[in-house]
């Protein structure tokens, strides 16, 4: 999408349609010029009917009283109640408007009066129309959307860097959405590399794949454990982006990149069990993560590493009662070959601190389904050993609007995973606190360096009990690129 900005909206400038906000039970639109007495009246009659009402679309034909062919007065629900998401979600509401009526342009006057900062107006404007234009339809002959109308924002001062900004990073968000969405017979973990690769090739990052025979011979027992039902073989996908100082030690991003996770011998239940191809979304984030700071060329070292397999069933499969050597030494009994994630994810910690010496390490994991238990589809799993980094992620989070909700961990769910057999177990006791016991076995391959964990299991995909948002249309959501963008430019 086209986005630029322009200083004022003179009425004999062209564009397919003007567009301004307005409030519930507010009779003016938002910034909006004076009108001619005919089409100020018909602006008044349809707000009467629509009220203002959060994402209440009102189109009224100008008649070419003015040069746009149409207004569009887009409602923003109650003032006291408006926030940067709502902004985001009616903006992408105006551009799914805008596509439907197949306008090839439209202006966007910004309200610069809120509550916020008006360049997070701009940004959420903007993130919410890239974002809501994004359709997955690689596999339809008919594409069901056209391309994308062109943006100009109207606001009095300059802000092409924050346009700018916004835009890449709703692009990355898009990106990330187009590798998830991919079905698993097309998204192996080779194939998976194959992305990464190209990526490395357009943004100017390092790339190193370690095959399934470096795998093992490196010790990386729970990604060969995981990976040895499928003959699409595991890999280990690292991607290294250094424009922070030499002397600066590096942010590693990890992400669980199962690309079809049946549940193994341990097999799922059918229903639903197609949805599993969401089980990469942790690795898409991480490559989100990475062209989003390369694009935007951020003042830091960034890691990303990507632990990728596939979960089957086989002859050749792991299985209950297993024990694996984790890369750095610790066994662990497996107990349910379904609870993969935290296998290999454990792996890929131990790795990225040993060969980094991180600042901090971060995952991103569909790792279990208690989170959705406990949170729900809109909110996701936060644990952590370090205040500071938590806070701070929660204050990216309150700006990003990507919730995250903090679990607590100590030694008493540490010792939930303890093994009769091994150093540790990898399910903890029945059904309690499954989302923490989970991470209780990341936390044995953290050890002392600070870490933050997400679960993303209910809201890397739009699924049952996800809240409906124009910006995020069906399919996976490309959660976590915003909050760690955030994070990383703050
Ligand atoms: N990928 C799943 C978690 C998941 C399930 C995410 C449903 C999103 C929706 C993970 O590998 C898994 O199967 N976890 C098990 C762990 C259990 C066996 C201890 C789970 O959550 O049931
Ligand atoms: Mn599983
Ligand atoms: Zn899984």
């Amino acid at each position: 999408m086209n986005i630029k900005s322009q200083k004022t909206q003179q009425l004999n400038k062209k564009t397919s349609a003007l567009c301004a906000f307005v409030f519930e039970n507010s009779k003016e639109p938002l910034g909006i010029p004076k009108l001619p007495t005919k089409l100020d009246a018909a602006v008044k009659q349809s707000i009467k009917e629509s009220q203002g009402k959060f994402e209440s679309i009102s189109i009224i034909h100008t008649h070419q009283l003015i040069a746009a062919e149409k207004l569009i007065i887009a409602g923003l629900g109650k003032k006291q109640k408006t926030t940067t998401d709502s902004i985001r979600m009616v903006a992408g509401k105006i551009a799914q408007k805008v596509r439907e009526l197949k306008l090839a342009d439209f202006t966007i006057i910004v309200p610069e009066d809120l509550q916020f900062n008006v360049n997070q107006t701009v940004s959420a404007i903007v993130e919410g129309a890239e974002m809501s234009m994004y359709s997955f339809d690689k596999y339809k002959k008919e594409k069901k959307e056209g391309k994308a109308p062109d943006l100009t924002l109207v606001i009095s001062h300059s802000v092409d860097d924050v346009i700018l900004k916004a835009k890449k990073i709703a692009e990355s968000v898009n990106y990330t959405r187009d590798i998830a969405n991919l079905p698993p017979n097309e998204c192996s973990p080779a194939q998976l590399a194959g992305f990464a690769k190209s990526l490395a090739a357009k943004n100017n990052l390092k790339c190193t794949v370690l095959s399934k025979s470096e795998l093992k011979q490196k010790g990386f027992g729970g990604i060969s454990a995981v990976g040895q039902g499928s003959k699409n073989e595991p890999k280990l996908i690292i991607l290294e982006y250094c424009k922070g100082k030499r002397q600066d030690k590096p942010v590693v991003v990890v992400g669980k990149a199962v690309t079809f996770d049946t549940g193994g011998i341990s097999i799922k239940p059918s229903e639903k069990m197609d949805e599993m191809k969401f089980d990469k979304c942790g690795g898409c984030t991480v490559l989100g993560i990475m062209k989003a700071a390369s694009d935007l060329k951020l003042p830091v070292n960034l890691v990303g590493i990507i632990p990728s397999v596939e979960n089957m069933p086989g002859g050749e499969s792991y299985r209950p009662g297993d024990v694996v050597r984790l890369f750095g030494g610790k066994t662990a009994e497996i107990l349910n070959t379904d609870a993969e994630g935290r296998v290999i994810l454990a792996d890929a910690l131990a790795y990225g601190i040993k060969l980094y010496q991180p600042s901090e390490i971060m995952d991103f994991a569909t790792l279990t389904g208690a989170c959705i238990v406990a949170l729900g589809a809109n909110v996701a799993g936060l644990i952590s050993n370090n205040k500071r980094i938590a806070e701070k992620l929660k204050n990216s989070s309150a700006r990003t609007s990507e919730q995250i909700w903090q679990l607590p961990i100590d030694d008493d769910f540490m010792d939930m995973i303890k093994s009769d057999v091994a150093d540790i177990k990898n399910i903890g006791v029945g059904r309690a606190a499954g989302t923490i016991t989970a991470a209780a076995f990341l936390a044995n391959a953290v050890g002392n360096t600070p870490w933050v964990h997400f679960d993303i299991a209910g809201t890397a995909w739009i699924q049952t009990g996800s809240k409906p948002k124009s910006y995020n249309p069906k399919g996976a959501t490309g959660f976590g690129v915003r909050l760690i963008l955030d994070y990383l430019s703050n």
